[in-house]
């Protein structure tokens, strides 16, 4: 019987990948920095100015999760840039009936000759803006909005955990053949996963409650550093390090 030594289990480092390996991996590293930096183009203009001011803020992200429903597009045209055309009486008429759940009996027999005296001149649907004449149109502005709903986190979420977690994995497994404390590294893979629940599940608690805004805007923001961290280090090691310390 032989008397082995023992032996430490080595781990592959990047300094055991074949040249065709490393250039696999980078291609890939560099289409997924690509994509990620095209995910924040689209969701930069997609939320941007729901607030009503230029830039992504903390309040588009409430808007988006947990909508405005402080009040209805109609009554905040009526008390804002519309209210110079119709009285007071005649405003509180309407936005009695708003707050009535805007029942289309009194639309018809209250509300559309208040609409027809002071507001079809030019809401009539030709003009392009917003045709009052039409129930279903004056509708869209009397329902409040709540955000996302249930369904709909649920689809994005889903997508969301499916597609990062895929994503995290593939650039985690890359990233695990750099040289580094070990400590360090474990920290660094765990991160971006604690980041993206951090991130989705505060779209499910910034529905509830808006102040969660900024864990969202903190979850993102911490996936992105430690994914990008995790590709430039991995693309910094493949090619330019120079051996240095084994760990
Ligand atoms: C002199 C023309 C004019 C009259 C009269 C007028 N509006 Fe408007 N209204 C506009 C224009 C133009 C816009 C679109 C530009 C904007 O959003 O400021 C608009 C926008 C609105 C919007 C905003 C829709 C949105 O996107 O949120 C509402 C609601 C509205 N009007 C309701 C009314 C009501 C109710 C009356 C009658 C009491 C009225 N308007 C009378 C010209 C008019």
């Amino acid at each position: 019987m032989v008397n082995r030594p023992p032996t430490r289990q080595v781990y592959r480092r990047f300094s055991d990948c074949s040249v065709s390996e490393k250039l696999l991996n980078s291609l890939f590293l560099a289409t997924m920095g690509v994509a990620y930096i095209l995910a924040m183009v689209y969701l930069y203009t997609s939320h941007e100015g729901l607030d009503g001011k230029p830039g992504l803020s903390v309040d588009d992200v409430a808007y988006t999760y947990y909508g405005n429903r402080s009040g209805t597009r109609l009554e905040a045209a009526l008390r804002g840039s519309m209210s110079a055309h119709l009285t007071f009486e005649e405003r509180d008429k309407v936005v009695e009936w708003i707050y009535s759940g805007s029942p289309k009996a009194a639309f018809d027999s209250e509300i559309q000759p208040i609409f027809e005296k002071n507001c079809i001149s030019c809401h009539s649907g030709r003009s392009g803006i917003v045709d009052l004449s039409d129930i279903t149109e004056v509708k869209k502005l009397t329902d409040v909005d709540m955000g996302k709903s249930i369904g709909e986190l649920a689809r994005v979420s889903h997508i969301h955990l499916f597609g990062v977690g895929m994503l995290l994995f593939l650039i985690g497994r890359i990233f695990i053949l750099c040289e580094m404390p070990g400590i360090l590294k474990k920290i660094i893979v765990g991160i971006p996963f604690l980041a993206i629940f951090m991130d989705i599940g505060s779209w499910w608690l910034t529905h509830w409650k808006p102040l969660f805004a900024y864990a969202v805007m903190l979850g993102g923001g911490l996936t992105g550093l430690s994914i990008a961290f995790q590709i430039l280090m991995s693309l910094y090691q493949m090619w330019l390090y120079k051996g240095g310390k084994k760990y």
